[in-house]
């Protein structure tokens, strides 16, 4: 699917990163810091979701902070002190990894207030998007960036109008523990069309195994009805509630696009684990080192 540049709907341009959640799972780690913070190899998580949506073509980013926005407001601004001593020591390579951040993108923040779920977090970038579509991006999902799904997204949007949101198969018993989706075919390779939306289903009532990830790009059709969700799961207001709503409703409707790509989750702290070693065994200056030490380590464990 490619992009449609005499698209009839306003472009995509802007990027709403939430921020602001609690991160209970993440505990005690994520007391003082925002788990968007931790570092995922050296990078923390937020900066690998920054950079693909400016991979997308979106460097207009609001996120949608908590209580302790201070480290990421820090992560992408200039830091004076640090960059005299590396100036200083004429390390240039670690001066440039420190700029990176806060050369990426043009960078917005706005607080939360309580964190009454994820379809309130959205609500609070209403100002800054406007009348326009735009892309939601978690931090708890890494896409791999050879592997990118954003930009078969906005091309969803481009040709829809509707809200497009990413889907993932994943093994039938594992659906309870994400949204899934209804869909159907459309004529357009890879896009389906999401008929309804069931949060955490029994896998018995699952409707398929397509699970929500978290990449969505939305119509401005969104806000009106986020305004209009009442909290549910968890007495939070969510974005699956209005997204169904957008789904059932006789607006523009809501797409999918398949995700086949490489995907690594830090949401919780096992598979954050298994995140940093899959990331790190990628890497050209610790992979072949890592890999070998894994290996030791594992037929150290069997003995
Ligand atoms: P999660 O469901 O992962 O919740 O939020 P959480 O609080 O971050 O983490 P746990 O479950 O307590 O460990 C999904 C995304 O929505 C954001 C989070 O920051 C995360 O990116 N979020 C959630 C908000 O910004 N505000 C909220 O009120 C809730």
């Amino acid at each position: 699917m490619s992009s449609m540049s005499n698209s009839e709907f306003p472009p995509v341009r802007k990027a709403v990163i939430p921020v602001a959640g609690l991160g209970t799972r993440f505990l005690p780690a994520t007391k003082a810091t925002p788990k968007e913070m931790l570092p995922v190899v050296d990078k923390p998580a937020i900066q690998y979701v920054v950079e693909e949506a400016v991979a997308a073509g979106l460097t207009d980013v609001l996120m949608v902070t908590g209580r302790n926005k201070r480290p990421l407001e820090d992560h992408f601004d200039r830091v004076d002190g640090l960059e005299a001593a590396l100036q200083a020591k004429g390390d240039q390579e670690k001066l440039q990894l420190i700029r990176e951040s806060s050369e990426l993108a043009d960078i917005h923040f706005v607080r939360q207030g309580d964190p009454l779920g994820l379809g309130h977090a959205v609500l609070k970038g209403e100002q800054h998007v406007g009348e326009e579509p735009f892309a939601v991006l978690l931090g708890d999902d890494l896409i791999d960036e050879r592997s990118p799904v954003l930009p078969d997204m906005i091309a969803g949007y481009d040709r829809t109008g509707g809200s497009v949101i990413a889907l993932m198969e994943v093994p039938h018993e594992s659906i309870s523990m994400y949204g899934c989706a209804a869909v159907q075919e459309t004529e357009v390779d890879g896009l389906v069309r999401v008929t309804d939306l069931v949060e955490k289903p029994d896998p018995a009532d699952a409707p398929s195994n397509l699970a929500v990830i978290g990449r969505y790009v939305l119509s401005p059709e969104i806000f009106p009805l986020l305004h209009r969700t009442e909290p549910g799961r968890g007495d939070e207001i969510q974005l699956t509630d209005a997204l169904k709503a957008q789904a059932r409703g006789d607006g523009h409707g809501v797409y999918g696009v398949l995700f086949t790509g490489e995907r690594y989750d830090t949401g919780d702290k096992f598979s954050y684990i298994k995140a940093v070693i899959q990331l790190a065994s990628r890497r050209d200056d610790l992979g072949e080192e890592l890999r070998t030490w894994l290996k030791e380590f594992v037929a150290g464990l069997e003995d």
